[in-house]
């Protein structure tokens, strides 16, 4: 059987998803592909903390260039969050001959055209299919199966975390600051939920949405971005009396040369399919003018939906370089 050799920068929230879904499902892996995966070298400082996995301690190392020097290893996976260093590492890690995968949208979304750029430049394959929707697949059907259409709209809730937050706060009347405590303990806010409640988070993902389904690249600063941090109590209610409920929601959509979008809170009838995506689930509706409408539901946050986005690109390029 053919090993594949892998770095991780980053053994958090996210890595350890990815690192557990790998060896939960390694059976399962290997039979399918064929392919023995294995995370050799992790970037990470904190080695001591009990995360439930069992680590060998030689795979850890502080220095980035025992991953991208290390020439028995082909893929980099990059899951260190923030733009910087995390941005420099995958172009430096591309630079060196390595595949990169992330689940990173901040990075993605501020320097979409360098990564692209960069990856085509030396040959590498580039994919972020967790960095939006977590472990929706979204992104790949958009630019395979799907590429064949002209898109005139999408829309769609794409933080875990503040739906989770709204979803509480409306469903069981609970208070925001308990309900945002519990997300981060979930494991589906930012290192700083700042992101998430600002609709930071959200913006970046609906960049890298316009990017490759209207190929129209607009960074994550110019988009018009509201959060849900002056949602109270009263404004559920009255969305309520309305037979409405209020979501945080992603939208863009063209007409013509024209592309009209932002992401703000909405009230949407409970009729609208995305009334119903509840807690840390997402969905993304997408409107393609040969298919029509589409809806991608699923789980858009957490190390273990997440950690299953990651793994599918590893695979799918281990795959493609095992020919
Ligand atoms: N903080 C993000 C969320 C993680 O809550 O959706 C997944 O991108």
């Amino acid at each position: 059987m053919k090993t594949i050799n892998i770095g991780l920068l980053g053994l958090g929230n996210i890595g350890t998803g990815s690192y557990k879904t790998l060896e939960m499902n390694r059976k399962v892996i290997e039979k399918n592909s064929g392919l023995d995966l294995q995370i050799t070298r992790i970037l990470e400082r904190d080695v001591d903390r009990d995360r439930g996995i069992d680590v060998p301690m030689e795979k850890f190392t502080q220095n980035p260039d025992d991953i991208f020097k290390d020439p028995e290893i082909s893929i980099v996976i990059e899951l260190l969050g923030g733009i910087e260093p995390a941005t420099s590492f995958m172009i430096s890690a591309m630079e060196n001959g390595k595949h990169v995968v992330t689940a990173n949208k901040a990075a993605v979304a501020a320097s979409f055209d360098k990564l692209m750029s960069t990856a085509e430049e030396n040959g590498v394959q580039f994919k972020f299919e967790a960095s939006v929707g977590g472990g929706i697949p979204i992104l790949h059907p958009l630019t395979t199966v799907l590429r064949a259409n002209d898109f005139s709209e999408i829309m769609g809730i794409v933080n875990g975390t503040t739906n989770y937050v709204l979803t509480q706060m409306t469903d069981h009347g609970f208070d925001y600051d308990s309900v945002l405590k519990t997300a981060q303990e979930k494991g589906f806010a930012e290192a700083d939920p700042t992101a998430d409640v600002e609709g930071i988070d959200v913006a970046n993902k609906l960049s890298i949405l316009m990017a490759l389904s209207f190929d129209k690249y607009v960074p994550p600063t110019e988009i018009p971005t509201e959060g849900i941090t002056k949602i109270t109590p009263a404004d559920i209610e009255a969305a309520r009396v309305k037979g409405c409920k209020i979501k945080l929601v992603a939208y863009a959509k063209r007409d013509g040369d024209t592309i009209d979008y932002g992401v703000k809170p909405m009230e949407l009838p409970l009729s609208h399919p995305l009334a119903s995506v509840s807690d840390e689930f997402n969905a993304i509706f997408v409107v393609g003018n040969a298919v029509g409408e589409l809806m991608f539901y699923g789980k858009g946050a957490g190390p273990l939906p997440t950690g299953s986005a990651v793994m599918g690109d590893v695979l799918e390029i281990a795959k493609s370089i095992s020919k």
